[in-house]
């Protein structure tokens, strides 16, 4: 039985037809319609339906909701409040949703149930496939200063030894050095703590990724800057946890959004602005993925991200993210924007379940398609060289990257690494659970084992105002809105010769494939993987 429930707000109904597939860890149910004699889905209204399957579907983990126009009626956006399953067995499960239903075909909702965020397994995902998945590198040598005895993680190796896991290329580790003494901002007349810690993950025997040593307090070993275990006390376990998830929060807002995709953009497109003709064959390829870049980050710069911003009442507070994005500019590889080397470089070439390194592969092989176009209008390498309207616009970039296109092959890697920066590289989720992502603790890291309980965790997370300020921005940032154009989408005619309109043509096509071999995948995958689906993503930085 599914029950469902719309809104209450005016508009809330829809007159398009909707469909919810059941899916559980032992199958899928029939797609149902949800169409019964009398009125459907109307504002403030609660129906029950029956889903058909033919086989048990085993412990229920998603709803998957999907709309499609009604015979020559226009799209018509649908809310949802939420959806409550019963099972043959009598159980409820709730859904709640709460979100506008968008579009038609291919956009759906989807309705994730048992994603457990204090569970070690799932901890361990987010790094390979959550929100920030460019921090964990292979370690096949333990750092000096993070000395984990074979002892300490013994009983977490599933009879194995930590040198021969390292050696067999299971064990990984997040150093968050960069972190080490940024400025912070005061709180209630304290300064807050950001800490730059280190920790220690091993896949195990079921392919999970899982975290098995957390050095949190500083760099440095010391008796007040304890290691802590999957063995201690689970107050204990999980605020080390919550230290690193911190870190890597703020690392993840101010570097790998903000600076690496919104900033970075911003300098490409302004110099394509400046210095590349309405009709050059560049600027026509790469404009639509210019899409609102300037003007979410003339907006961002005051209401996020700057000294009155949100990120303001992060731990940093707006110097500190000032100061780390300094330093990470400072490190910036040219090499690291491409998502290929970056996997290579990271030691993740085989690590298993890793989505955010299978889908990007082949989004990426996919967006090479830019490869065919440039050599059309760029037969030989002397044709980029005697470009200098293309010229002019690499050598206003930037100082970290090439000054001049030498070759075609360099005009190629370069489009599609600005692609998949604005494309696939901006698309990412599960930041709105507080104790999962947390951009502001308010108490220092513990220095000793065993003094922690779970009064201590309330107290080092957000307050409720705090939190709701940090899930509202994280909601604004991940949300849906209608006017999206997504990936490949070009609505604006621009070129007019058949052989670019071809090549795009193929583009769209490979992109339409891709998103099914993804839907077919995501059957089976739990939690589903979808943030690099190109029916999800758009073709530009648009918030
Ligand atoms: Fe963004």
């Amino acid at each position: 039985k599914v029950e469902v429930t719309t809104g209450s707000m005016t508009q809330a109904g829809t007159f398009n037809h909707v469909c919810v597939t059941l899916i559980g860890t032992r199958g899928v149910s029939e797609r149902t319609k949800l169409d019964k004699i009398g009125p459907d889905l109307e504002t403030a209204m609660k129906r029950v339906y029956n889903a058909k399957t033919q086989l048990p579907l085993g412990k229920l983990l998603l709803v998957k909701v999907g709309k499609n126009l009604y015979h020559c009626l226009p799209d018509d956006e649908l809310f949802y409040s939420k959806i409550v399953v019963t099972t043959p067995e009598g159980e409820s499960i709730l859904f709640p949703s709460y979100r506008w239903l968008i579009g038609h075909r291919k956009h759906q909702l989807i309705f994730k149930k048992g994603l457990h965020w204090i569970e070690d397994e799932f901890y361990g995902y987010q790094f390979l496939n959550g929100v920030n998945p460019n921090a964990i590198t292979k370690c096949s040598e333990l750092p000096k200063n993070f000395p984990v005895t074979e002892e300490m993680v013994k009983p977490f190796l599933e009879g194995s030894s930590l040198q021969s896991e390292m050696t067999k290329g299971n064990i990984f580790i997040y150093d968050q050095k960069k972190m080490e003494g940024l400025p912070v901002r005061d709180y209630e007349g304290k300064p807050l703590h950001v800490t730059p810690g280190l920790c220690l993950l091993y896949v195990n025997s079921k392919q999970n990724l899982v975290p098995i040593a957390i050095q949190q307090l500083h760099q440095e070993p010391a008796e007040e800057n304890p290691i802590f275990l999957p063995s201690d006390s689970e107050t204990d376990w999980l605020l080390a946890k919550i230290f690193i998830k911190n870190a890597d929060a703020l690392n993840h807002q101010a570097v790998t959004h903000l600076m690496r995709t919104h900033f970075l953009a911003e300098v490409y497109i302004v110099a394509a602005l400046r210095c590349l003709p309405e009709i050059h064959p560049i600027y026509k390829l790469l404009f639509p993925h210019f899409r609102y870049t300037l003007h979410i980050n003339t907006g961002g710069r005051k209401s996020l991200f700057g000294p009155d911003g949100a990120l303001h009442t992060s731990s940093l507070g707006y110097d500190g993210i000032i100061e780390l994005m300094r330093r990470s500019l400072a490190q910036i590889t040219y090499s690291s924007f491409f998502l290929p080397e970056n996997i290579t470089a990271r030691g993740l070439d085989s690590i298993p379940n890793n989505y955010y390194r299978d889908d990007g592969l082949k989004l990426w092989n996919i967006i090479s398609f830019v490869k065919t176009m440039v050599e059309y209008y760029y037969p030989t390498d002397d044709d980029v060289r005697k470009d200098t309207e293309l010229q002019e616009w690499i050598s206003e970039i930037f100082t970290h990257f090439p000054t001049c296109f030498r070759t075609v092959e360099e005009v190629i890697r370069f489009i599609t690494m600005f692609i998949f920066t604005v494309s696939g590289q901006h698309s990412y989720d599960y930041c709105s659970m507080m104790p999962n992502y947390s951009l502001l603790l308010r108490k220092p890291p513990p220095t000793s084992k065993g003094q922690s309980t779970k009064e201590t965790i309330l107290e080092t997370l957000p307050n409720v105002g705090e939190a709701v300020g940090f899930a509202t921005m994280a909601i604004v940032l991940t949300g849906n809105y209608a006017d999206k154009v997504f990936l490949g989408n070009y609505p604006h005619e621009r070129f007019d010769e058949p052989v670019p309109k071809k090549i795009i043509e193929e583009f769209q096509a490979k992109l339409a494939n891709l998103t099914k071999e993804i839907e077919q995948r995501n059957s089976a995958a739990e939690p589903p993987y979808i943030y690099l689906d190109p029916s999800q993503m758009e073709n530009s930085i648009a918030i």
